[in-house]
């Protein structure tokens, strides 16, 4: 049996254990120094927002925030992952990205409850969603391409190597010579960030704006932090208490990052119920962070919650996820 296990053991590491390697080199990207460096491209395309927004005060047409959220963060990933200009927030509905990642991300959920579907695509949609993720891509191989040439590369040029995540991701060699991340690895690492970002921005501020005392504490914290006038706030002036508070709580109340599938490798005893090798198991945070036994008002959205520093019983809060394929970001 032990033989059994270490065998598997083996194996799986043989199938799976670059992931671990390719998680360790990613590791510095997400160094709040290395994130403090991207707060100008962050700020650049917030102002594109900004000036969306302004421009749709003036008019009677309502706005779709969570559209506009989703296409700020693709703006914002491309541009700080592979140093390109995707345009979504200009381009709006007509932005070839948005349109593919509409294709994939429905019909990528339900592979992820079937994986054979995916496997065996009998369905139009499954097929076509095969079609859009080889076009992304093809959009990002030469994305990266382009970047690579245009940029040279930092082990020939004067230039020194930054901390950019740019840097990390898309010009960083091997002591081979060969690029650290190929392609294929870049999309998948950052199309995660996207969606679960902007969405998460869009419930915050639908809650924000549906409490005004919160947007009125929110407000006071960042008129006392971040002096007036100040267009890219420091790593310091963003340790802001009460906005990590309100973005606990909004990962509590919507779960945004709400599911994710683990296979068990073999027979697995969890809580008396054994379910055999092979079986996709999805995991729900929204059933555990509004459960009753865990949690007091759990209807209430109170970022007031996360004030004490009563530890929460393990598993209670899982917005990432736990273990060695956690969130990266
Ligand atoms: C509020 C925002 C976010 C939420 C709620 C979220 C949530 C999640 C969840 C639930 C997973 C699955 C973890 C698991 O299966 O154990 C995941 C994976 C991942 N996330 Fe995020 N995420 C967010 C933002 C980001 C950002 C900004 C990035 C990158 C810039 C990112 C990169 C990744 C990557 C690379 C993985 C896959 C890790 C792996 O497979 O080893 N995420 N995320």
């Amino acid at each position: 049996m032990a033989d059994n296990v270490h065998e598997k053991w083996l194996q799986w590491n043989r199938e799976y254990g670059h992931v671990f390697q390719t998680r360790k080199r990613l590791a510095p990207a997400f160094r709040p120094e290395a994130v403090s460096l991207q707060y100008p491209y962050f700020a650049k395309h917030l102002t594109n927002l900004i000036k969306l927004l302004d421009a749709a005060a003036g008019g009677n047409n309502p706005v779709d925030m969570s559209s506009l959220h989703v296409r700020l963060t693709l703006d914002f990933m491309g541009d700080i992952a592979y140093g390109v200009e995707l345009d979504a927030l200009s381009e709006g509905g007509e932005c070839r990205i948005v349109k593919l990642l509409d294709t994939i991300l429905p019909e990528l959920m339900k592979c992820g409850f079937f994986p054979l579907r995916s496997k065996i695509p009998i369905l139009a949609r499954t097929r076509e969603m095969h079609r859009a993720i080889a076009e992304i891509r093809m959009m990002a191989e030469n994305a990266i391409q382009n970047a690579r040439q245009n940029r040279g590369d930092s082990s020939e040029s004067e230039e020194k190597p930054s901390n950019r995540i740019f840097d990390i991701l898309t010009r960083q060699k091997e002591p081979d010579g060969n690029f650290t991340f190929s392609s294929k690895e870049l999309v998948d690492n950052y199309v995660a960030g996207a969606d679960t970002t902007a969405h998460t921005m869009s419930f915050l501020i639908y809650e924000v704006l549906r409490n005004p005392d919160i947007l009125a504490t929110l407000h006071s914290e960042l008129d006392a932090r971040i002096p007036f006038g100040v267009k890219i706030p420091s790593l310091e002036q963003v340790k802001l208490p009460y906005s990590g508070m309100l973005l606990k709580e909004t990962l509590r109340y919507n779960s945004t990052g709400f599911g994710t599938f683990r296979i068990c490798p073999q027979d697995t005893e969890i809580s008396s119920t054994v379910p055999p090798a092979n079986t996709t198991l999805a995991l729900w945070n929204p059933a555990v962070h509004r459960d009753p036994r865990l949690w007091k008002d759990l209807d209430t959205f109170d970022p007031e919650r996360w004030r004490s520093n009563e530890r929460k019983m393990r598993g209670s809060y899982f917005p990432f996820y736990y273990g060695p394929r956690n969130c990266l970001g």
